[in-house]
């Protein structure tokens, strides 16, 4: 079919507002491949078969859906899209809002009957959050070679599940994951629309922004050893409890940030083992998220906590590892790119975020850009993100604006 479906990005993101809340947590919980992050891959694979699109799940597990109604070569082609897993107890909007406001672009530029001269494609990501086997943005990070294929199929979820069976029980070959030159020749040009996840475009009174850059972040996983003992008949002089360094550690991450400006560094989930209240834990395992716009600051940072973190265990008589678990390096958008989406977009602002992306990934492939759309509570990876109805529009036109300057160029 050629008709395109008469749609906003609002009507789209009402039709899966069920979709995967999480009353105990509040906000949503779709882990890429849960019940939740399937149904919203079919609901994508629906609306883009509505429009006529062909869609097609590479051997990485993202979804493309092209538009190129003069069958134009792949190559070379414009390619917009986010994700649709979500962290747990996250917002409605982050990836979501990216691909119904690619879909809605499609809409849009059917409308003004633009005759594109090269293909369009929009692409979904599997596990952007990371939040299932600790690895944000390992689709792209797959398909781009920057993930090493047999490290990623032996990553492992909190049910022991590998990442090789997850693919295997959804159609995608675990043996065939990995660097794509195929699927990546197709991307001329990479444009993501994200949610805003601070309070950038609400100072700046704007609805739209187009980013400048993405600070560098990374992941460690802490692990502190001790002795494992009963709550009432071990004296507190005989402990080694590892929840001890832990909870200084905690407090160390904090004090440390605060030394070197423009740093963030978070501790979101800590894991003590066996986790019973009468039971001082043999091992707690935490999880480090540290941001900071100079790589090497952040390394810093990270050896600050990593030697503060073995003083607070030899204090209790622990033992302490730390292991890297991602890292990527800050990201500026190529800025002839970005001036070229401004030239659209007279006006915008542009931005720069902490929050990590897909597209920061394919930004070291291919010229990518990103356009922000206002959060108006300031708030993302919690149930209070949110995006006004006219802004979530205003969105979709623009990614529109910049698609059609691409795609007629
Ligand atoms: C993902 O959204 C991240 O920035 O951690
Ligand atoms: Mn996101
Ligand atoms: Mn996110
Ligand atoms: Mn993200």
């Amino acid at each position: 079919m050629t008709t395109s479906v008469a749609t906003t990005v609002t009507s789209l993101m009402s039709a899966i507002a069920d979709v995967g809340t999480d009353p105990s947590r509040g906000g949503y919980s779709r882990p890429v491949y849960s019940v939740a992050e399937l149904e919203l891959r079919e609901w994508f694979l629906a609306e883009a078969a509505a429009r006529g699109l062909d869609t097609e799940t590479d051997r990485n597990g993202i979804i493309w859906a092209w538009w190129n109604p003069a069958r134009h070569p792949l190559e070379d082609a414009v390619v917009t899209g986010s994700h649709l897993d979500s962290v747990p107890g996250g917002g409605a909007f982050d990836g979501p809002l990216g691909v119904a406001s690619a879909l809605v672009a499609v809409d849009l530029l059917r409308a003004r009957n633009l005759q594109p001269r090269r293909a369009l494609a929009l692409t979904v990501f599997p596990e952007e959050e990371g939040s299932r086997f600790g690895r944000a943005c390992l689709g792209s990070l797959l398909l781009t070679g920057a993930m090493d294929p047999d490290t990623a199929a032996g990553l492992t979820d909190d049910d022991g599940t590998t990442y090789a069976e997850l693919c295997a029980a959804n159609g995608v070959d675990p043996t065939a994951l990995g660097r794509d030159d195929e699927a990546l020749g197709r991307i001329g040009r990479f444009v993501e629309l994200h949610v805003e996840q601070g309070r950038g475009l609400i100072e700046l009174g704007s609805p739209v922004a187009v980013a400048s850059s993405i600070i560098g972040h990374g992941r460690w996983r802490l692990t502190f050893t001790g002795q494992g003992n009963h709550a009432g008949t071990t004296l507190l002089a005989d402990r080694r409890d590892p929840m001890i360094p832990a909870a200084r550690t905690v407090l160390d991450v904090r004090r440390i940030a605060r030394v070197h400006r423009g740093a963030r560094a978070t501790v979101g989930r800590i894991v003590p083992t066996p986790g019973g209240t009468n039971v001082i834990a043999s091992r707690v395992d935490l999880w480090l998220d540290v941001r900071h716009p100079d790589d090497a600051v952040t390394a810093r940072i990270v050896h600050e906590i990593t030697e503060a973190a073995s003083m607070a265990a030899a204090h209790e008589g622990c033992g302490s590892t730390i292991v890297q678990e991602s890292l990527s390096g800050s990201v500026s958008f190529d800025p002839v790119f970005r001036d070229r989406l401004l030239d659209e977009l007279p006006g915008v602002p542009v931005l720069a975020t902490g929050a990590g992306h897909d597209a920061g990934v394919l930004a070291a492939h291919v010229p990518t850009a990103m356009l922000f759309v206002r959060n108006p509570s300031g708030v993302s990876h919690s149930p209070e993100e949110h995006v006004e109805d006219a802004d979530a529009e205003r969105g979709a036109e623009a990614l529109a604006d910049v698609l059609a300057d691409l795609l007629t160029a």
